[in-house]
């Protein structure tokens, strides 16, 4: 539903403040304005499936859905199947996971724009998210952030021209104690600086991926989200590759054993 935003302080007029409270009725608009960029129907997004991608989707879901007890459970694998398909999530997409799960096309939405890794608009082969929380905020990564958008000429949220490369900011990847992060395709790339991301989305650029810091080699976007859909990483080395916590990890780690509170390393009380 949508309706006119009432001017600021709208909804009580000026001359009944401080008077009796007769309050008028504030009409309140629900969901993103049209104009909006997280919009999630967007002009020219597909609304159906070609026949052959339809049956191969249906193929990959039911391989999806039989894992778990209840077939709605199937939803986020579901959701990254799509945007395997199309790159982010698509009327075509929604449609398809809730014919898929006997959902309602309005259940499918509400979680796919609950979830930011979920995309709404078009993304490049390689998603390079830049944290900028708190830690990582403070120690340099809004302006990893503003610099790669210069050094691109896109603003957060965009895609280069050649559809190489999208640059957005993203809060928290779980990885503070590398701080600040840079992530391309949801792979870790630790304690960067502004020159050293703009090398990183060059690399990219130039179709040479450099190795994330610790993890797996990099892949598509696309080719991500079906990995996070729930099918094999058949790569060589790729699951091998996962690495382990770093000194910067272990240190709290250490320090929690040092002081010796809680459980020791093999999980007993401690005398
Ligand atoms: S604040 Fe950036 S990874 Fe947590």
């Amino acid at each position: 539903m949508s309706a006119a935003i009432p001017p600021r302080g709208g909804g009580v007029r000026p001359e009944r403040l401080g008077g009796s409270p007769q309050r008028e009725p504030v009409p309140l608009q629900l969901g993103a304005r049209l104009d909006e960029s997280v919009q999630l129907y967007r002009p020219g997004a597909p609304t159906a499936y070609a026949e052959d991608v339809e049956r191969r989707l249906t193929a990959d879901a039911a391989t999806l859905i039989a894992r778990y007890p209840q077939a709605r459970s199937a939803l986020l694998p579901l959701l990254h199947l799509v945007q395997a398909e199309d790159g982010y999530i698509t009327p075509a997409g929604i449609e398809f996971c809730a014919g898929a799960l006997d959902l309602t096309a309005a259940e499918v939405t509400a979680v796919a724009t609950f979830y930011t890794t979920y995309r709404r608009s078009p993304t490049g082969d390689y998603l390079v998210g830049v944290c900028t929380n708190t830690l990582c905020a403070v120690l340099g990564g809004d302006a990893i952030l503003d610099a790669l958008c210069d050094h691109l000429g896109v603003a957060p949220g965009g895609t280069t021209p050649d559809g190489k490369v999208t640059v957005d900011r993203v809060e928290c990847n779980a990885a503070c104690d590398y701080a600040p992060v840079v992530m391309v395709n949801w792979e870790f790339f630790d304690q960067q600086t502004p020159a050293g991301a703009r090398d990183i989305v060059d690399a990219l650029s130039e179709g040479r991926p450099p190795a994330p810091t610790r993890g797996a080699p990099l892949c598509s976007f696309r080719q991500t989200a079906r990995l996070l859909a729930g099918f094999t990483d058949d790569r060589a080395g790729a699951v091998s590759a996962s690495g382990v916590g770093g000194e910067p990890t272990l240190a709290g780690l250490r320090m929690y054993a040092e002081q010796q509170v809680g459980p020791d390393a093999d999980g007993e009380a401690r005398e």
